[in-house]
């Protein structure tokens, strides 16, 4: 049919030109919007980085203060959409909840879904940031039974997040401060990425005009899986399983190198970085520093240790230029925290949001959008007849 570029997993084919977030892989950079991913983390907040990657610039004192207080009349969840949290059963996994709560928005808020009307989609932004926190919140506080809290406003977008997971009605709540700062400065980390499986995905939907609450969903959705945002779970969970079985460090490497029941060593690889990924060497030395004041667990930091350097010595890995990634300490940090392996995924949904804004929208403000739609090299019957069931 004269389609002959094929390219599974897009390993080679850019969709799109976008001005967001540049990455050099092979020189381990990140930037967004031009700004190192070192600089931002030492001296940005995460709403600051929100503003940056969906408006392209850094705010002024007054426009971030028109941004963080817009935001702050929205936190609020229609009180029927709170209802919808009881119609999962406790043990949910919060991910499904979150994208099925987050796609309920385009029911609730019909005011803001049209992707040509650029002051809805103004609001329809607002909106996603300032809820998605209190939706997070929700489905970590349905997952252990207790009661929701409303938002305080007079906390940060983070605090607040904070104080309606773990907090608990008529009880104050004392916000961490060293919790906060870091639970912002990995929420930056994960802001935006260009063009991976999530950011695709969002663009895809939207690519039918498809509106920006339900495109996000789509996000949510895809981020789920352990090859992308599901890794910093499934870390986790690697990291404990070797410590029950009491495998060494070298029986799970020589594990993995074998492909053992196609074992992998989750928070390893990525696609575009063939040098340390630079978001993890951020979290790594932030694991040292947030460990140790808040006291994690030791033990599977020191597992974690020891693979990554059995993995960066070892040939297969140097091979294939294996390094760990973003999701490879994560976790135990956010265990620090207080947050439950399952919520792990959330937080990562949390800090992409407004790059999966940003692009959506950069798209649509692109006069030359075309709605996504790959070929394919058609392997099938060319023709045939119908039989009829009894001649089958
Ligand atoms: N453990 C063991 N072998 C691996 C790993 C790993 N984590 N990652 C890649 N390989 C091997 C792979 O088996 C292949 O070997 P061979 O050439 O012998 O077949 C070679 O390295 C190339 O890998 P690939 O699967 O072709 O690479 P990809 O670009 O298609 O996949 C990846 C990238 C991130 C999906 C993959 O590295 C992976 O599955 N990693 C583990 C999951 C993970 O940590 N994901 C988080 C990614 S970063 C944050 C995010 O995107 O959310």
């Amino acid at each position: 049919t004269g389609y002959t570029t094929l390219d599974p997993g897009f390993v080679n084919t850019a969709s799109t030109k976008s001005a967001i977030t540049y990455i050099d892989g092979e020189a381990g950079i990140l930037r967004y919007r031009g700004y190192p991913i070192e600089q931002l983390a030492e001296h940005s907040t995460f709403i600051e980085v929100s503003y940056l990657l969906i408006y392209g610039e850094l705010p002024t004192a007054e426009q971030l203060e028109a941004f963080t207080d817009k935001i702050r009349r929205h936190t609020l969840l229609h009180e029927d959409l709170k209802r919808f949290f009881d119609g999962f059963p406790r043990n949910a996994h919060p991910m499904p909840v979150l994208s099925s709560a987050i796609n309920a928005l385009s029911a609730y808020y019909q005011d803001s879904l049209n992707p040509d009307d650029p002051e809805q989609v103004e609001l329809s932004t607002i909106r996603l940031l300032a809820k998605l926190p209190t939706i997070a919140a929700y489905a970590y506080k349905k997952s252990v039974g207790q009661p929701f809290l409303y938002p305080d406003n007079s906390l940060n977008l983070v605090e607040n997040f904070l104080r309606m997971t773990f907090g608990f009605p008529a009880e104050p709540y004392e916000v961490d401060p060293e919790i906060s700062k870091a639970l912002d400065m990995l929420l930056i980390l994960h802001a935006d990425h260009e063009q991976n499986c999530s950011t695709s995905t969002v663009r895809l939907v939207g690519s039918s005009d498809a509106n920006l609450f339900t495109s996000i969903s789509g996000g949510i959705n895809a981020l789920w899986g352990p090859l992308h945002g599901g890794a910093n779970q499934a870390v986790l969970e690697m990291l404990e399983g070797i410590r029950e079985r009491g495998d060494t460090v070298e029986d799970f490497v020589k594990k993995v190198k074998n492909k053992e029941d196609g074992v992998k060593l989750m928070g390893f690889g990525h696609r575009v970085y063939r040098n340390y990924d630079p978001r993890a060497a951020i979290v790594k030395k932030a694991a040292d520093t947030i460990l140790a004041k808040l006291g994690g667990d030791d033990e599977l930091l020191e597992i974690a240790k020891a693979l990554e350097e059995a993995a960066l010595t070892d040939e297969y890995f140097i091979a294939r230029k294996l390094y760990p990634n973003v999701d490879f300490y994560t976790g135990l940090i956010y265990r620090a925290m207080g947050f439950p392996t399952r919520m792990f995924t959330v937080l990562f949904a949390m800090g992409r949001l407004p790059g999966w804004i940003a692009h959506w929208r950069e798209m649509h403000n692109d006069a030359a959008l075309k709605i996504g739609r790959p070929r394919q090299i058609y392997t099938g019957y060319t023709e045939r007849d119908y039989k009829e069931l009894t001649t089958r």
